[in-house]
């Protein structure tokens, strides 16, 4: 049983994150979302639409997500990888070569996959509030 970890906020559910969570299970059989929590959204200085509660219960809809953990610290992915035996941690090329993963590298195999062009969270906020104006 291979094992893939990925991070992030999942706000606003979209094809790109559909996309990096399918190719994010592809790389394995069980994939593992650490979902990044309110409070630590806000340390992180975003602030999702969406509360964790909710943004949980979508991602537990999406066929390719096994387990949804909470992402509270920058500083707990060395022990997430050991308490649930992670083999792949998966992130976005946003995050290439940044040494909040690449430490890991010691532990597990750590991939980035492309992120899909000209979507994002951000983006769908800001074309929302430009079509209103
Ligand atoms: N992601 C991706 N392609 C996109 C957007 C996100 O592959 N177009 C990936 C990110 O690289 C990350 C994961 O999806 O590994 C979760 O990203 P998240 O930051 O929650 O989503 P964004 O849409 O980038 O949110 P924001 O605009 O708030 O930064």
């Amino acid at each position: 049983m291979k094992r893939v970890l990925t991070y992030g906020t999942f706000d606003l559910l979209h094809y790109g994150h559909i996309r990096l969570l399918k190719r994010a299970k592809a790389l394995g059989d069980y994939l593992i979302v650490a979902l990044s929590t309110d409070e630590f959204n806000e340390i992180k200085g975003k602030k999702a639409y969406h509360n964790y509660e909710t943004r949980k219960e979508i991602l537990e809809a999406i066929r390719y997500v096994d387990l949804i953990i909470p992402e509270y610290d920058w500083d707990q992915k060395l022990d997430d990888v050991k308490t649930y035996h992670v083999d792949v941690v998966v992130m976005g090329s946003d995050w290439k070569d940044s040494p909040k993963f690449e430490y890991l590298k010691d532990y597990c195999e750590v991939v980035y996959l492309d992120r899909t062009e000209n979507i994002s969270t951000t983006k769908i906020k800001e074309d929302i509030m430009k079509n209103l104006k």
